[in-house]
């Protein structure tokens, strides 16, 4: 058959509440241009984000009544260590209430000040951990990322040159290398066995421990089975295996690829630094046996787990994320090719060429997508990664000007997606009227979260 279908009926449901034009209208001032701002129940269709948003299957409902509570050994703790052994091969398993806080207690260790941490991309919040204890945070991605139009199938790369030049450069102030799985802020792009060997390559010359941000693990090593050479016949989880077996550790947000709406993990081989973070795990989180979790929390993750690396749900995932991305591009609709594992990645710099970073394209794009349709997605660019100098007032723009379009894992339908495009495209024919934004109060970190905007005035009056 040629028709790639859902791989699962429905058996609960959710009603989705329809919104009028000119209720958005309304809606989106009152929330001063930000999305982050809007009701939840005000939006058609979700593309924040696919953290935490995801639906559980019938097993992992079924396990959370096997959930046990117990404060300490736990039945369901013990399936849970079990699960993230089996899959990852790390022996030390520190659970903990979300990613962050794998992050949290990682860095806690780690790093400090003067310490440089290098990864593919950071995620903001690995970022802003590392940045709380005072070490730099090095971005160093492959250059064939920053050509949102190019086919390279491994955007999600480390820059092997870059990394050498870190680790001549900083020496000793390197605690461990990072990368991040696939590379969320860099378009959801995959990174390939052959580049993590690469990585680890290079840890080994220099002595430095390798960890993985493994948020997305199983949609990487998906696409590490489609687009790697030699890989296409093997089991995502020999690929996983493969991939781990490189890394002294991995922090986890068990909110993506773990199918679960909360939890994460941090897990280690070393026996003495796990011992160091379960210490600290006891003062920030729980007790080493649940961390950050319930009982019936741990029991689904490790439920997720298992149905994340089904190939049939993999390939139904991509499928849908890679039809609305070749539809876009079909159309002539400026989107981050080839398709990623977790998102659509609409290009606001091609899509909106009339506005100039500072008016914040795609700010500008993602009001319209909510418009137009009621559809929530989410600025990557000068808005979220931007600066503004206090001092001066003067700002720096992004690399990229994105927009993303988040898809939560088992929870819209093809005709969710086809919606989806019609209203892209509906924004697309339109596109020369769309004005920029600018902003009106913004607190100077994090300011996407909670800033309040203002539509500047249409065409070339703006400029
Ligand atoms: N690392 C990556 C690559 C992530 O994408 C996220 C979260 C985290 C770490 C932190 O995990 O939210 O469980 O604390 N990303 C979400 C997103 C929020 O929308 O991409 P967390």
């Amino acid at each position: 058959m040629k028709t790639i279908i859902e791989p699962f009926r429905i058996k609960s449901v959710e009603p989705i509440r329809m919104t009028t034009r000119a209720e958005r209208e309304r809606l989106i001032e009152a929330a001063h241009l930000n999305l982050f701002a809007l009701h939840a129940d005000d939006v058609l269709i979700d593309l924040l984000t696919d953290s935490g948003t995801g639906a559980m299957s019938s097993e992992q409902w079924a396990a959370v009544m096997r959930g046990d509570e117990s404060y300490a050994g736990s039945p369901s703790w013990y399936r849970f260590e079990e699960a993230v052994q089996r899959v990852f091969g790390l022996e030390h398993v520190i659970p903990t209430h979300q990613g962050r806080a794998a992050e949290h207690l990682l860095f806690g260790e780690l790093g400090g000040p003067g310490k440089v941490i290098p990864n593919n991309t950071h995620f903001d919040t690995t970022r802003a951990n590392a940045e709380d204890t005072g070490a730099v945070a090095l971005d160093l991605p492959c250059g064939e990322s920053l050509d949102t139009a190019s086919d390279f199938p491994f955007k999600g790369n480390m820059d092997l040159d870059a990394l050498r030049a870190a680790l001549v450069e900083h020496g000793d102030a390197v605690p461990l290398v990072m990368i991040t799985v696939t590379n969320n802020a860099g378009g959801g792009q995959p990174v390939s066995l052959a580049n993590l060997r690469a990585v680890k390559a290079l840890c080994d010359e220099f002595g430095k421990p390798l960890y993985v941000d493994a948020c997305r693990f199983a949609e990487n090593a998906y696409l590490i089975q489609q687009r790697e050479p030699g890989q296409r016949e093997r089991s995502l989880e020999d690929i996983v295996r493969d991939g781990f077996a490189l890394a002294e550790g991995c922090t986890m947000s068990a909110k993506k690829d773990g199918m679960v709406n909360i939890g994460g993990f941090l897990a280690v081989r070393d026996a003495e630094l796990a011992r160091r973070l379960r210490e600290r795990l006891v003062v920030t989180e729980g007790f080493a046996t649940y961390g950050g979790m319930a009982g019936r929390d741990l029991e689904a993750v490790a439920q997720g787990l298992a149905e994340v690396l089904r190939p049939e749900y993999q390939e139904y995932r991509h499928a849908s994320i890679r039809y609305v991305v070749e539809r876009l591009h079909e159309r002539g609709i400026p989107v981050v090719r080839p398709a990623g594992g977790h998102a659509i990645f609409l290009d606001a710099k091609r899509f909106l060429p009339h506005l100039p970073w500072h008016q914040f394209p795609g700010q500008a794009l993602a009001i319209e997508l909510y418009l137009e349709g009621g559809v929530r997605s989410c600025e990557i660019g000068s808005l979220m990664l931007g600066a503004t100098d206090p001092a001066t007032g003067a700002g720096k723009p992004a690399a990229r000007e994105l927009v993303r379009l988040a898809i939560p894992r088992r929870t819209y339908t093809q005709s969710h997606m086809d919606y989806v495009l019609e209203v892209v495209e509906a924004v697309w024919q339109r596109r020369d009227a769309i004005a920029g934004v600018e902003i009106a109060e913004a607190p100077p970190v994090l300011r996407h979260f909670t800033g309040k905007y203002r539509r500047l005035a249409a065409q070339g009056a703006a400029r």
